[in-house]
Protein backbone atom coordinates (compact mmCIF):
# COMPACT_ATOMS: atom_id res chain seq x y z
CA UNK A 1 0.00 0.00 0.00
CA UNK A 2 2.70 2.44 1.11
CA UNK A 3 4.10 1.87 -3.16
CA UNK A 4 1.20 2.82 -4.02
CA UNK A 5 0.40 5.83 -1.63
CA UNK A 6 4.31 7.23 -3.17
CA UNK A 7 3.47 6.19 -6.62
CA UNK A 8 0.39 8.26 -6.64
CA UNK A 9 1.39 11.64 -4.76
CA UNK A 10 4.42 11.35 -7.11
CA UNK A 11 1.93 11.69 -10.26
CA UNK A 12 -0.48 13.93 -8.20
CA UNK A 13 1.65 16.12 -7.26
CA UNK A 14 3.71 16.44 -10.91
CA UNK A 15 0.59 17.09 -12.71
CA UNK A 16 -0.87 20.50 -13.10
CA UNK A 17 -3.58 21.31 -11.79
CA UNK A 18 -2.10 19.45 -8.58
CA UNK A 19 -4.15 16.41 -7.04
CA UNK A 20 -4.07 13.91 -4.40
CA UNK A 21 -6.71 11.27 -4.13
CA UNK A 22 -9.37 11.12 -1.21
CA UNK A 23 -9.19 7.77 -0.59
CA UNK A 24 -5.61 8.04 0.94
CA UNK A 25 -7.75 10.40 3.72
CA UNK A 26 -7.75 7.15 5.25
CA UNK A 27 -5.32 6.15 7.69
CA UNK A 28 -6.25 5.41 11.11
CA UNK A 29 -5.85 8.95 11.96
CA UNK A 30 -8.05 10.02 9.42
CA UNK A 31 -10.75 7.25 10.25
CA UNK A 32 -10.92 8.87 13.78
CA UNK A 33 -11.68 12.49 12.42
CA UNK A 34 -13.76 10.92 9.74
CA UNK A 35 -15.62 9.62 12.80
CA UNK A 36 -15.86 12.92 14.25
CA UNK A 37 -17.35 14.81 10.75
CA UNK A 38 -20.21 12.03 10.83
CA UNK A 39 -20.87 13.54 13.80
CA UNK A 40 -21.04 17.06 13.09
CA UNK A 41 -24.38 18.88 12.73
CA UNK A 42 -23.27 20.41 9.68
CA UNK A 43 -22.86 16.37 8.05
CA UNK A 44 -26.42 15.64 7.05
CA UNK A 45 -25.17 12.70 5.15
CA UNK A 46 -24.74 10.27 7.77
CA UNK A 47 -28.10 11.42 9.53
CA UNK A 48 -29.96 11.11 6.36
CA UNK A 49 -28.86 7.45 5.46
CA UNK A 50 -29.00 6.68 9.65
CA UNK A 51 -32.41 7.86 9.16
CA UNK A 52 -33.42 5.61 6.09
CA UNK A 53 -31.18 2.57 7.63
CA UNK A 54 -32.97 2.76 11.28
CA UNK A 55 -36.25 3.61 10.29
CA UNK A 56 -37.01 1.63 6.89
CA UNK A 57 -35.16 -1.31 7.76
CA UNK A 58 -37.47 -3.07 6.60
CA UNK A 59 -38.24 -2.20 3.12
CA UNK A 60 -34.52 -2.08 2.57
CA UNK A 61 -34.89 -5.86 3.56
CA UNK A 62 -37.99 -6.22 1.14
CA UNK A 63 -36.29 -5.21 -1.74
CA UNK A 64 -32.77 -6.24 -1.52
CA UNK A 65 -32.13 -9.11 0.60
CA UNK A 66 -33.92 -12.69 -1.05
CA UNK A 67 -36.44 -14.04 1.17
CA UNK A 68 -34.95 -17.50 1.80
CA UNK A 69 -31.34 -19.09 1.27
CA UNK A 70 -27.65 -18.45 1.80
CA UNK A 71 -26.07 -15.04 0.33
CA UNK A 72 -23.45 -12.70 0.75
CA UNK A 73 -23.04 -9.52 1.99
CA UNK A 74 -20.63 -7.08 0.63
CA UNK A 75 -19.99 -3.61 1.62
CA UNK A 76 -17.80 -1.44 -0.57
CA UNK A 77 -15.95 1.25 1.96
CA UNK A 78 -17.05 0.34 4.69
CA UNK A 79 -16.28 2.88 7.19
CA UNK A 80 -17.47 2.30 11.01
CA UNK A 81 -20.40 0.61 9.16
CA UNK A 82 -22.24 2.09 11.77
CA UNK A 83 -25.38 2.43 9.59
CA UNK A 84 -24.95 -1.18 8.57
CA UNK A 85 -25.49 -2.34 11.94
CA UNK A 86 -29.43 -1.80 11.92
CA UNK A 87 -29.49 -3.86 8.87
CA UNK A 88 -27.13 -7.06 10.13
CA UNK A 89 -29.32 -6.69 13.47
CA UNK A 90 -32.35 -7.60 11.65
CA UNK A 91 -30.12 -10.30 9.55
CA UNK A 92 -28.89 -11.75 12.67
CA UNK A 93 -31.11 -15.06 12.47
CA UNK A 94 -30.10 -15.74 8.89
CA UNK A 95 -27.41 -17.62 7.05
CA UNK A 96 -24.60 -15.16 5.33
CA UNK A 97 -21.47 -13.82 5.31
CA UNK A 98 -20.88 -9.78 5.97
CA UNK A 99 -17.96 -9.33 3.81
CA UNK A 100 -16.63 -5.39 4.21
CA UNK A 101 -13.68 -3.98 1.90
CA UNK A 102 -12.10 -0.96 2.63
CA UNK A 103 -8.95 0.51 1.55
CA UNK A 104 -7.98 1.18 5.74
CA UNK A 105 -7.06 -1.44 7.49
CA UNK A 106 -7.57 0.26 10.75
CA UNK A 107 -11.49 0.69 9.65
CA UNK A 108 -11.95 -3.43 8.54
CA UNK A 109 -10.15 -4.58 11.87
CA UNK A 110 -12.23 -2.17 14.19
CA UNK A 111 -15.37 -3.25 12.06
CA UNK A 112 -14.86 -7.02 12.61
CA UNK A 113 -14.11 -6.43 16.37
CA UNK A 114 -17.50 -4.34 16.78
CA UNK A 115 -19.44 -7.02 14.67
CA UNK A 116 -18.17 -10.30 16.32
CA UNK A 117 -18.76 -8.21 20.13
CA UNK A 118 -22.20 -6.92 19.29
CA UNK A 119 -23.61 -9.73 16.79
CA UNK A 120 -21.93 -12.70 17.29
CA UNK A 121 -23.81 -15.22 15.13
CA UNK A 122 -23.01 -13.12 12.16
CA UNK A 123 -19.99 -14.28 10.50
CA UNK A 124 -17.84 -11.66 9.14
CA UNK A 125 -14.90 -11.67 6.81
CA UNK A 126 -13.33 -8.28 5.94
CA UNK A 127 -10.72 -7.19 3.35
CA UNK A 128 -8.36 -4.85 3.04
CA UNK A 129 -8.18 -3.26 -0.58
CA UNK A 130 -8.65 -0.90 -3.34
CA UNK A 131 -12.38 -1.44 -4.74
CA UNK A 132 -11.80 -1.43 -8.29
CA UNK A 133 -8.98 -4.42 -7.06
CA UNK A 134 -11.48 -6.44 -4.66
CA UNK A 135 -14.07 -6.65 -7.56
CA UNK A 136 -12.74 -9.31 -8.86
CA UNK A 137 -12.41 -11.34 -5.82
CA UNK A 138 -16.29 -10.97 -5.59
CA UNK A 139 -16.87 -14.55 -6.48
CA UNK A 140 -17.98 -16.78 -4.27
CA UNK A 141 -20.83 -18.89 -5.76
CA UNK A 142 -23.29 -17.35 -3.64
CA UNK A 143 -26.03 -14.76 -4.35
CA UNK A 144 -24.62 -11.36 -3.74
CA UNK A 145 -25.98 -7.94 -2.36
CA UNK A 146 -23.59 -5.16 -2.43
CA UNK A 147 -23.64 -2.34 -0.65
CA UNK A 148 -22.29 1.09 -1.85
CA UNK A 149 -23.62 3.59 0.72
CA UNK A 150 -22.52 7.29 2.41
CA UNK A 151 -22.48 8.52 -1.46
CA UNK A 152 -18.82 6.88 -2.16
CA UNK A 153 -19.95 7.09 -5.34
CA UNK A 154 -20.27 10.47 -5.62
CA UNK A 155 -16.56 10.53 -4.82
CA UNK A 156 -15.89 9.85 -8.56
CA UNK A 157 -17.33 11.72 -11.61
CA UNK A 158 -19.60 10.69 -13.87
CA UNK A 159 -17.71 9.11 -16.52
CA UNK A 160 -15.91 6.95 -13.80
CA UNK A 161 -19.09 6.30 -11.58
CA UNK A 162 -20.28 4.88 -15.33
CA UNK A 163 -17.22 3.06 -15.81
CA UNK A 164 -17.35 1.78 -12.16
CA UNK A 165 -20.98 0.62 -12.00
CA UNK A 166 -20.21 -1.03 -15.41
CA UNK A 167 -17.16 -3.05 -13.54
CA UNK A 168 -19.84 -3.77 -10.62
CA UNK A 169 -22.37 -5.50 -13.07
CA UNK A 170 -19.97 -7.60 -14.30
CA UNK A 171 -19.37 -9.47 -11.44
CA UNK A 172 -22.55 -9.76 -10.44
CA UNK A 173 -25.04 -12.82 -11.55
CA UNK A 174 -28.33 -12.08 -12.43
CA UNK A 175 -30.92 -11.35 -9.46
CA UNK A 176 -27.79 -10.09 -7.47
CA UNK A 177 -29.06 -6.59 -5.68
CA UNK A 178 -27.10 -3.36 -4.86
CA UNK A 179 -28.01 -0.38 -2.96
CA UNK A 180 -25.96 2.53 -3.91
CA UNK A 181 -26.57 5.44 -1.10
CA UNK A 182 -26.58 9.08 -2.87
CA UNK A 183 -26.84 12.20 -1.72
CA UNK A 184 -29.12 14.70 -3.26
CA UNK A 185 -29.18 18.18 -4.91
CA UNK A 186 -30.63 20.56 -2.53
CA UNK A 187 -29.77 24.17 -1.30
CA UNK A 188 -26.48 25.38 -1.45
CA UNK A 189 -26.81 26.66 2.11
CA UNK A 190 -27.28 22.91 3.17
CA UNK A 191 -24.66 21.25 1.32
CA UNK A 192 -21.62 23.74 1.64
CA UNK A 193 -21.08 23.42 5.59
CA UNK A 194 -21.04 20.03 5.62
CA UNK A 195 -17.64 21.11 3.88
CA UNK A 196 -16.67 23.36 5.80
CA UNK A 197 -17.78 22.31 9.49
CA UNK A 198 -17.83 25.44 12.24
CA UNK A 199 -15.39 23.48 14.41
CA UNK A 200 -13.00 22.77 11.47
CA UNK A 201 -12.55 19.27 11.61
CA UNK A 202 -13.23 19.06 8.01
CA UNK A 203 -10.76 20.90 7.47
CA UNK A 204 -8.16 19.00 9.77
CA UNK A 205 -9.08 15.70 7.79
CA UNK A 206 -8.33 17.42 5.03
CA UNK A 207 -5.20 18.14 5.88
CA UNK A 208 -4.11 15.43 7.74
CA UNK A 209 -3.66 13.86 4.06
CA UNK A 210 -0.02 16.47 4.21
CA UNK A 211 0.41 15.53 7.37
CA UNK A 212 0.33 11.84 6.48
CA UNK A 213 2.74 12.62 3.62
CA UNK A 214 4.99 13.61 6.20
CA UNK A 215 4.48 10.48 8.63
CA UNK A 216 4.99 8.02 5.78
CA UNK A 217 6.79 9.36 2.73
CA UNK A 218 9.31 12.13 4.57
CA UNK A 219 7.82 15.32 3.21
CA UNK A 220 8.05 18.63 4.95
CA UNK A 221 4.78 19.76 4.47
CA UNK A 222 4.20 22.96 6.81
CA UNK A 223 0.52 22.98 7.92
CA UNK A 224 0.30 26.12 8.26
CA UNK A 225 0.92 27.65 5.32
CA UNK A 226 -1.67 25.14 3.48
CA UNK A 227 -5.67 25.81 4.08
CA UNK A 228 -8.58 23.76 3.31
CA UNK A 229 -11.02 25.90 0.39
CA UNK A 230 -14.24 23.42 -0.25
CA UNK A 231 -16.48 25.02 -3.03
CA UNK A 232 -20.26 24.25 -5.03
CA UNK A 233 -20.56 24.30 -8.12
CA UNK A 234 -24.61 24.98 -8.40
CA UNK A 235 -24.64 24.02 -11.90
CA UNK A 236 -22.96 20.93 -11.78
CA UNK A 237 -24.58 19.88 -8.62
CA UNK A 238 -20.43 18.70 -7.52
CA UNK A 239 -18.69 19.87 -4.42
CA UNK A 240 -14.59 20.38 -4.91
CA UNK A 241 -12.61 20.10 -1.74
CA UNK A 242 -8.81 21.73 -2.17
CA UNK A 243 -6.33 22.16 -0.24
CA UNK A 244 -4.84 25.92 -0.86
CA UNK A 245 -0.93 26.84 -0.41
CA UNK A 246 -1.08 30.35 1.35
CA UNK A 247 2.18 31.60 0.07
CA UNK A 248 4.96 30.36 -2.91
CA UNK A 249 6.50 27.32 -0.87
CA UNK A 250 8.37 24.54 -2.12
CA UNK A 251 8.30 21.17 -0.40
CA UNK A 252 10.37 17.92 -0.42
CA UNK A 253 9.14 15.02 -0.10
CA UNK A 254 12.67 12.47 0.53
CA UNK A 255 10.65 9.12 -0.43
CA UNK A 256 10.11 10.59 -3.60
CA UNK A 257 13.48 12.15 -3.91
CA UNK A 258 11.38 15.47 -5.04
CA UNK A 259 11.01 19.05 -4.17
CA UNK A 260 7.66 20.39 -5.43
CA UNK A 261 6.78 24.42 -6.16
CA UNK A 262 3.53 25.86 -5.05
CA UNK A 263 2.80 29.47 -6.10
CA UNK A 264 0.73 32.01 -3.62
CA UNK A 265 -2.94 30.47 -4.16
CA UNK A 266 -2.33 27.69 -5.73
CA UNK A 267 -5.08 24.64 -5.27
CA UNK A 268 -4.30 21.09 -4.73
CA UNK A 269 -7.62 19.04 -5.57
CA UNK A 270 -8.30 16.48 -3.17
CA UNK A 271 -12.15 15.46 -3.62
CA UNK A 272 -15.28 15.76 -5.51
CA UNK A 273 -18.59 15.13 -3.75
CA UNK A 274 -21.57 14.64 -6.47
CA UNK A 275 -25.14 15.56 -5.89
CA UNK A 276 -27.70 13.74 -7.88
CA UNK A 277 -31.41 13.79 -9.28
CA UNK A 278 -32.77 11.64 -10.98
CA UNK A 279 -31.26 12.18 -14.38
CA UNK A 280 -27.75 12.12 -12.83
CA UNK A 281 -28.53 8.72 -11.32
CA UNK A 282 -29.48 7.35 -14.34
CA UNK A 283 -26.61 8.60 -16.05
CA UNK A 284 -24.51 6.61 -13.85
CA UNK A 285 -26.25 3.61 -14.36
CA UNK A 286 -26.19 4.03 -18.17
CA UNK A 287 -25.47 0.53 -20.01
CA UNK A 288 -24.85 -0.83 -17.03
CA UNK A 289 -27.16 -4.54 -16.63
CA UNK A 290 -28.53 -2.65 -13.91
CA UNK A 291 -32.15 -2.41 -12.97
CA UNK A 292 -33.63 0.05 -10.64
CA UNK A 293 -36.15 -1.98 -8.21
CA UNK A 294 -36.67 0.71 -5.28
CA UNK A 295 -35.83 4.24 -3.79
CA UNK A 296 -35.77 4.92 -0.41
CA UNK A 297 -35.72 8.52 0.80
CA UNK A 298 -34.86 10.32 4.65
CA UNK A 299 -37.74 12.26 5.57
CA UNK A 300 -35.75 15.39 4.55
CA UNK A 301 -35.62 13.60 0.97
CA UNK A 302 -31.77 14.54 1.48
CA UNK A 303 -30.50 11.06 0.95
CA UNK A 304 -31.62 8.43 -1.49
CA UNK A 305 -30.77 4.35 -1.19
CA UNK A 306 -31.44 3.21 -4.67
CA UNK A 307 -31.77 -0.31 -4.86
CA UNK A 308 -31.04 -2.17 -7.93
CA UNK A 309 -31.28 -5.76 -9.62
CA UNK A 310 -28.85 -7.16 -12.01
CA UNK A 311 -30.24 -8.11 -15.00
C1 LIG B 1 -16.80 8.74 3.17
S1 LIG B 1 -16.30 7.28 4.01
C2 LIG B 1 -17.88 6.47 4.09
C3 LIG B 1 -17.91 5.25 4.93
C4 LIG B 1 -19.23 4.46 4.88
N1 LIG B 1 -19.49 3.94 3.55
C5 LIG B 1 -20.37 5.30 5.32
O1 LIG B 1 -21.33 5.43 4.57
O2 LIG B 1 -20.35 5.80 6.47
C6 LIG B 1 -15.45 6.44 2.72
C7 LIG B 1 -14.85 5.08 3.09
O3 LIG B 1 -14.43 4.45 1.88
C8 LIG B 1 -13.07 4.03 2.00
N2 LIG B 1 -12.46 4.22 0.68
C9 LIG B 1 -12.25 5.40 0.04
N3 LIG B 1 -11.71 5.18 -1.18
C10 LIG B 1 -11.58 3.83 -1.31
C11 LIG B 1 -11.11 2.98 -2.33
N4 LIG B 1 -10.66 3.47 -3.49
N5 LIG B 1 -11.14 1.64 -2.13
C12 LIG B 1 -11.62 1.11 -0.95
N6 LIG B 1 -12.08 1.88 0.06
C13 LIG B 1 -12.06 3.21 -0.11
C14 LIG B 1 -12.46 4.91 3.06
O4 LIG B 1 -11.37 4.29 3.71
C15 LIG B 1 -13.64 5.17 3.98
O5 LIG B 1 -13.73 4.22 5.02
Amino acid sequence: MLELFAREVKEGLSQSPKRLSSKWFYDSIGDSLFIRIMNLPEYYLTKSEEEIFAKKTYQILSSLVPDSGEFDLFELGAGDGSKTMHLLTALKTRKFTYRPIDISSNSIDNLQKRVAEELPSIEVEGMQGEYFEVLAKLTTGRPKIILFMGSNIGNMLDERANEFLLKLSAVMEVGDRLLLGVDLIKDESVILPAYNDSEGVTAEFNLNLLDRINRELGGDFDRKHFKHTPQYDKESGVAYSYITSMIEQDVKIDALGQTYHFVEGEKVFTEVSRKYDEKALAAITNHTSLKLVDRIFDSKEYFCDAIYEKE
